[in-house]
């Protein structure tokens, strides 16, 4: 219980630090990746999207928010209540942070003096991000939201580890038919007319879990690659993003992005020690020890944690005071 209080005010806190913040809510690059299809090369009829470049992945969630920008435009102006902003947001965030580049060294890939665009498939990060990236953009294709067929684009694979990824509909459809099931409902309930935010919230949720658990799963072998302070982070965060979920945290574009200031700027090396990160901003060291302490308690109580959590938010007006606290902590300097 301790944990998920002290959750509740790292989420606070997280909220507290973006009102420092003004610089533009997007991912970096975004304005140099594609923005339709046509942006991409193309051979033979088909559209080719190497998702292993930082910006045609990234393309992908901008054709995405793009084509759902009408489905949001009841909750506010400019797409930034787009609850599917929270995706190529905090993919840049692992873009920006090193996250995205070869964690063995041993090539160059997302490393090197020069910024490069590489997207490594040794990186546990980029290996997850794409079931959040290239399997939704196929279900929204499949769901019509796109406005072409499947059989138009050619989705790259990997230089290695192929098997462990799909590339088109009936691929993804076959190997993970839960998943593209749970973005397909997604889909289809945004484009109906009565749908509503926390409906969204609730589909999109359960979508984003939904993608997590396959790759959560299969790509611990990465963990090797990294520190044991990295490894845990990314073991704690996959169990923090389910406590977000059961909360349905908003992810709209300016609260995501705020939220994003609190998570470690930079790939963590053994010596890191949270609280004590010099380099780090004392809200990010807050941050890394909360989430340890909220990743144990999951562990030890054998997720009984998140149950608990779950039934708390399980009512409408438990998330609504859940996301008025942040409110109130927010006019708290
Ligand atoms: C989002 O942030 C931008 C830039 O900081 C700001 O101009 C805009 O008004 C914000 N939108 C909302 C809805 O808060
Ligand atoms: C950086 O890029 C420039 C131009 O693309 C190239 O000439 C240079 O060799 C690169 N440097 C490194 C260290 O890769
Ligand atoms: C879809 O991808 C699978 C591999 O994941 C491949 O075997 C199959 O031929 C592809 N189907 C089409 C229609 O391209």
């Amino acid at each position: 219980m301790a944990a998920l209080a002290s959750l509740v005010w790292v989420l606070a806190g997280c909220f507290s630090a973006a009102l420092a913040q003004a610089a533009s809510p997007y991912p970096p690059l975004w304005e140099d990746s594609p923005e339709q299809l046509s942006d991409y090369s193309m051979e033979g009829g088909k559209y080719i999207i190497d998702p292993w470049v930082y910006t045609e992945r990234l393309g992908l969630y901008r054709i995405l928010l793009k084509k759902t920008a009408t489905y949001f435009a009841k909750y506010g102006p400019e797409n930034e209540q787009n609850l599917l902003w929270g995706l190529p947001l905090q993919f840049g965030w692992q873009y920006q942070s090193g996250r995205l580049a070869d964690p063995t060294g041993m090539t160059n890939c997302g490393n090197g003096l020069n910024a490069s665009l590489c997207v490594s498939v040794d990186s546990w990060w980029a290996d997850v991000n794409y079931f959040l990236s290239v399997v939704p953009f196929l279900a929204a294709v499949d769901s019509g939201i796109i406005g072409i067929s499947p059989n138009q684009i050619t989705i790259l694979p990997p230089p290695e580890d192929q098997m462990m990824f799909c590339y088109n509909v009936s691929g993804c459809q076959s190997a993970h038919p839960e998943t593209m099931n749970r973005w397909r409902d997604f889909f289809q309930y945004m484009k109906l007319s009565s749908s509503n935010f926390d409906g969204l919230l609730k589909e999109l949720w359960e979508a984003h879990t939904s993608s997590l658990e396959y790759p959560t799963n299969v790509f611990v072998d990465r963990y090797d690659f990294y520190s044991d302070k990295e490894a845990n982070f990314e073991e704690n965060w996959a169990i923090a993003v389910n406590y977000l979920a059961a909360a349905r945290f908003p992810t709209t574009q300016n609260r995501t992005y705020s939220f994003q200031n609190a998570l470690p700027p930079r790939v963590l090396v053994h010596t890191d020690i949270a609280p004590f990160i010099p380099d780090f901003t004392s809200l990010q060291n807050k941050v890394l020890v909360q989430l340890k302490l909220l990743g144990d308690t999951d562990r030890n109580s054998g997720s009984s944690s998140l149950i608990l959590w779950e039934s708390l938010m399980s009512t409408k007006l438990a998330r609504a005071l859940f996301l008025k606290a942040f409110e109130a902590f927010l006019e708290t300097p």
